[in-house]
């Protein structure tokens, strides 16, 4: 017989019906004899009952002998669950299907891990979810984020086509372009040494389409970076990557805010508020130390470089005369950290290239009085004290950290420290942030260029076709580090949810930054950039555009904070797939057909056994 329901549809109007019913089994319970099992498939649960006093005794015996997971298919009637038996957290949980025959479509091996079970679930090694993805998905809160991810997508394909843009696949074997994360490099058979690249993002396709003249090109496009992993980053992820013609910066920020509009509201039925606030660079450095700032809580950065100039205390007063600046913060509530607490953020501070962490405690001492706990304060003056107690609002209770640097190190350092101690104030449930709060913001004027000590040279924040703003261009020749770029970043609660920026659609301006910028040698940036730079010479319209992390933006839709849980196979930090075991050695032979050479022993994976 064929299924004539899914698990989630019956209801109470059904009872006395016979229907059929076909999943996984959920859970099972014996009580007194009667069999409950729960079959699940992916719409939810219905409750089926087996009664040996009305059924076959091999029917029965079968279900009694089901493993959890085992795949069947059951025929019965349906009935409304006695008074206080219904289960108000599902929303067949009214009903039941009274069993009348079971067929088993396949048995299941015991479990390495419970799937029905989120607090259990929850706490499974991810290595082991990874490994038994297959089972980890058939969880339903995976099932969930699946669901959603397809959603979005689209709803995202069809904001875009009702705004006129052309969905436009690009080749995902490309050209390498070392610029950037590293890449991931394909050989080629067919012509020993040569390679193809799997591309970062389709940025140059998508600007080569706005020559052709499409105009309005989008894609869902898979993007690959050889890079460290965290958890918002993967090896390969996905792009929703945009790129118009005839346009500025304002019709880019209100066709994402429409987009995101619709997104939430499609996932979420939420109403976000549009238009997004615009914060610059600057600004967002030196409030937040970062320039994807999470605005849901203050602990805002403050700037004492005035006070503390020619301070008696040498490492504040030194920083300011050789033109840096002094930061603090206030971590309300966190005067009772331990010295060992202090240095772990002392530690954690100097990893990121502090060379301290000056801190002040604002404690009761042992007769009561509050008083700054602190080896500096004895270095500062009156004026000093109050203008730190009247601009950071202290009171007893907080903690007090200082940075005193250049200005976008001691930003930076500051910041960092500001989300860790945000981190521990919510684990000591002194702060909650209110999970249904979205802080929406575009970042704005970035500086074009940052400076590479280290190789001497000139390198682009965003890449090197983004665009300066017009009025700056004489400074790329002067003061390039004073030149701003057209790249806006699109923040939410501290993600970098996409990035983007006008470009450079004239060949000359492409050209100066290529070669007298960022030093690439002429017949270099001609071997890279050639076809780029010439098909700019046969009428390129001006454009821009802005790609958002899909993965991302699914993850913050689902409440998750890993990517690995909206993307159905993810890899592990190590960019391992662990169901499939990937990468892999391959044959002696197939490395000969590519002319490739391994030279060091190369390590197969280790998988995790199952236990
Ligand atoms: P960008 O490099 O800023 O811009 O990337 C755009 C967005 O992609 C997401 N993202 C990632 N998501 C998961 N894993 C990764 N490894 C990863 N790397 C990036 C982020 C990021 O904001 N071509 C330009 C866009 C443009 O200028 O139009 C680009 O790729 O959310
Ligand atoms: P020192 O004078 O080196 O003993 O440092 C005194 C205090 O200032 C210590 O708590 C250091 O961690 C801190 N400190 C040192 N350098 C800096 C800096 N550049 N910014 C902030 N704090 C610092």
């Amino acid at each position: 017989m064929k299924r004539t329901h899914h698990c989630n549809e019956l209801r109470p109007s059904d009872a006395g019906r016979t229907v059929t019913l076909t999943g996984w089994v959920h859970s099972r319970r014996d009580l007194g004899g009667v069999l409950f099992i729960d079959l699940r498939d992916r719409e939810g649960r219905t409750q089926t009952v087996f009664d040996p006093s009305d059924l076959d005794t091999a029917v029965f015996e079968a279900a009694a002998h089901l493993h959890a997971e085992s795949v069947i298919e059951v025929s019965g009637v349906v009935r409304v669950r006695p008074d206080g038996t219904r289960n108000a957290k599902i929303a067949s949980g009214d009903v039941e299907v009274l069993a009348k025959s079971l067929t088993i479509l396949n048995h299941a091996r015991i479990l390495p891990f419970q799937v029905d079970d989120p607090e259990v679930a929850n706490k499974v090694n991810e290595e082991l979810r990874l490994q038994f993805r297959y089972l980890d998905l058939r969880r339903p809160e995976m099932m969930r984020n699946l669901r959603l991810r397809s959603k979005v997508a689209i709803a995202t394909r069809s904001y875009m086509d009702e705004q006129g843009f052309l969905e436009v696949e690009t080749p995902t074997l490309f050209k390498s372009t070392p610029e950037g994360a590293r890449e991931f490099l394909v050989p080629n058979r067919r012509d020993p040494g040569t390679f193809y690249a799997l591309p970062q993002s389709p940025q140059q396709f998508k600007q080569i389409l706005m020559v052709s003249g499409v105009e309005r090109y989008f894609q869902l496009a898979r993007c690959y970076r050889d890079e460290d992993l965290r958890a918002d980053r993967q090896p390969e992820f996905t792009q929703v990557d945009i790129e118009m013609s005839f346009i500025d910066r304002e019709d880019i920020y209100a066709l994402i805010e429409g987009l995101l509009k619709k997104v939430w509201k499609t996932a979420l039925n939420v109403d976000i508020p549009t238009p997004f606030k615009r914060i610059s660079f600057d600004e967002a450095l030196n409030r937040w130390g970062i320039d994807k700032p999470d605005t849901r809580f203050g602990m805002e950065l403050v700037d004492f470089s005035e006070e503390f100039k020619g301070s008696k205390f040498g490492v504040f007063g030194n920083a300011v005369a050789n033109g840096g600046v002094v930061k603090a913060i206030n971590a309300k509530g966190l005067a009772g950290a331990t010295q060992g607490q202090i240095e772990t953020m002392t530690d954690y501070a100097k990893s990121f290239g502090a060379k301290g962490l000056a801190f002040i405690k604002v404690e009761k001492n042992a007769a009561g009085v509050v008083e700054w706990k602190s080896p500096i304060v004895k270095f500062f003056n009156d004026a000093e004290k109050a203008a730190l107690t009247a601009k950071l609002g202290i009171e007893e209770g907080d903690l007090i950290l200082f940075a005193a640097d250049q200005w976008l190190n001691a930003c930076e350092i500051l910041g960092k420290i500001r989300l860790y101690c945000a981190e521990v104030l919510k684990g000591q449930g002194k702060l909650t942030i209110d999970p249904t709060r979205f802080d929406f913001m575009w970042v704005v004027e970035f500086p074009l260029l940052g400076f590479d000590r280290e190789m001497n040279r000139w390198y682009s924040s965003h890449h090197p076709f983004t665009a300066p703003v017009a009025e700056d261009i004489p400074l790329l020749k002067t003061d390039p580090k004073k030149v701003r770029g057209q790249h806006y970043d699109i923040v939410v609660n501290g993600v970098e949810l996409g990035g983007g920026s006008i470009r450079i659609h004239q060949p000359d301006v492409q050209k100066t930054i290529f070669e007298e910028l960022l030093q690439i040698p002429p017949d270099e940036t001609r071997s890279r950039f050639g076809y780029m730079l010439d098909a700019f010479q046969y009428g390129a319209p001006p454009h821009g555009g802005i790609a958002l992390g899909f993965d991302r933006l699914c993850a913050i839709l689902c409440g998750t904070t890993s990517i690995r849980d909206v993307i159905a196979f993810p890899k592990t930090a190590k960019g391992v797939c662990l169901m499939t075991e990937s990468p892999s050695q391959v044959t002696p032979r197939q490395l000969r057909d590519l002319h490739i050479e391994v030279k060091a022993a190369v390590k197969p994976p280790v998988a995790p056994t199952a236990s």
